[in-house]
């Protein structure tokens, strides 16, 4: 039995609850659909134990919006049965706008997941749900490059790594956006090796690059310094133009 929750805290980036295919293409139906060989088929996850359940704040039947404008329909509402503490085996938030702090039930929700002993994703901003759940107190976690200052000053209790993903124990955090596919990847592999996650990892062509950035800290922050200030400068040369 594999139960995946994936907690969405509107309004989401839908390039951050992009991994949660990966954890969709594990099973049979799937690998039927791409009609691979029975082998294959074999070690796939069987579909009756495999579900994949979208909790939110507001409730089944609501919808989520998402940066895309595509709505995503919430099944679950935090108090049901079927996701409560120790029901679930992965909990994955995907990021929310920086900042925003959930509602307290959402809070609470997360807090109980882990000490269920549950493992738990966080996919770029969702690390500020995690964060202010204080599930990270004492652990080594990161989060987007971007707002890594804001996290050291709000969050001090956590031990920041400026890294693509970090994992302590039963807790995953990944860096901004599309890090959190390398993260999924490098967890898939772990929780199942071998020829299922493989195939998966090659069926969706994804390519694992390395835990530590290719540019440190410093070259990024410059990256960004520069461009502000080339945008600043196109800006003075418009303004001239208009008038
Ligand atoms: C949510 O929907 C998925 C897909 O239809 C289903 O597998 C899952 O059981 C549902 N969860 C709940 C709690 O109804
Ligand atoms: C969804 O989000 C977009 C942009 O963030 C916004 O323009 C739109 O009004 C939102 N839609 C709903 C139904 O909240
Ligand atoms: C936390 O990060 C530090 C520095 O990278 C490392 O030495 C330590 O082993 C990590 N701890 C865990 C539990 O991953």
């Amino acid at each position: 039995m594999v139960h995946i929750g994936v907690l969405i805290v509107s309004p989401i980036q839908l390039l951050d609850i992009a991994p949660v295919d990966l954890f969709a293409m594990l099973t049979k139906e799937y690998f039927n659909d791409c009609k691979l060989p029975q082998p294959l088929v074999d070690v796939a996850l069987s579909d009756s134990d495999f579900t994949i359940s979208y909790i939110g704040h507001s409730g089944a039947g609501t919808v989520a919006n998402t940066t895309a404008r595509l709505g995503l329909s919430i099944n679950t509402s935090l108090d049901d049965p079927a996701v409560a503490p120790g029901k679930l085996d992965i909990l994955v938030i995907p990021g929310p706008p920086p900042g925003m702090k959930p509602e307290e039930e959402v809070l609470d929700f997360v807090r109980k997941h882990v000490d269920s002993g549950g493992d738990l994703l966080t996919i770029c901003t969702g690390i500020f749900v995690a964060a202010y759940a204080s599930v990270l107190d004492g652990r080594n976690a990161t989060g987007s490059r971007g707002i890594e200052d804001w996290l050291e000053r709000d969050f001090p209790k956590v031990k920041w790594q400026d890294k693509r993903y970090v994992n302590d124990g039963k807790i995953w955090t990944s860096g901004g956006i599309t890090n959190g596919m390398d993260m999924v990847a490098v967890y898939m592999r772990q929780r199942w090796p071998g020829a299922l996650s493989d195939t998966v990892l090659t069926m969706a062509d994804v390519v694992i690059r390395p835990q530590e950035y290719d540019t440190g800290k410093l070259g990024t922050n410059a990256w960004w310094v520069l461009h502000i200030f080339k945008a600043w400068l196109r800006g003075l040369t418009k303004t001239k133009t208009i008038d």
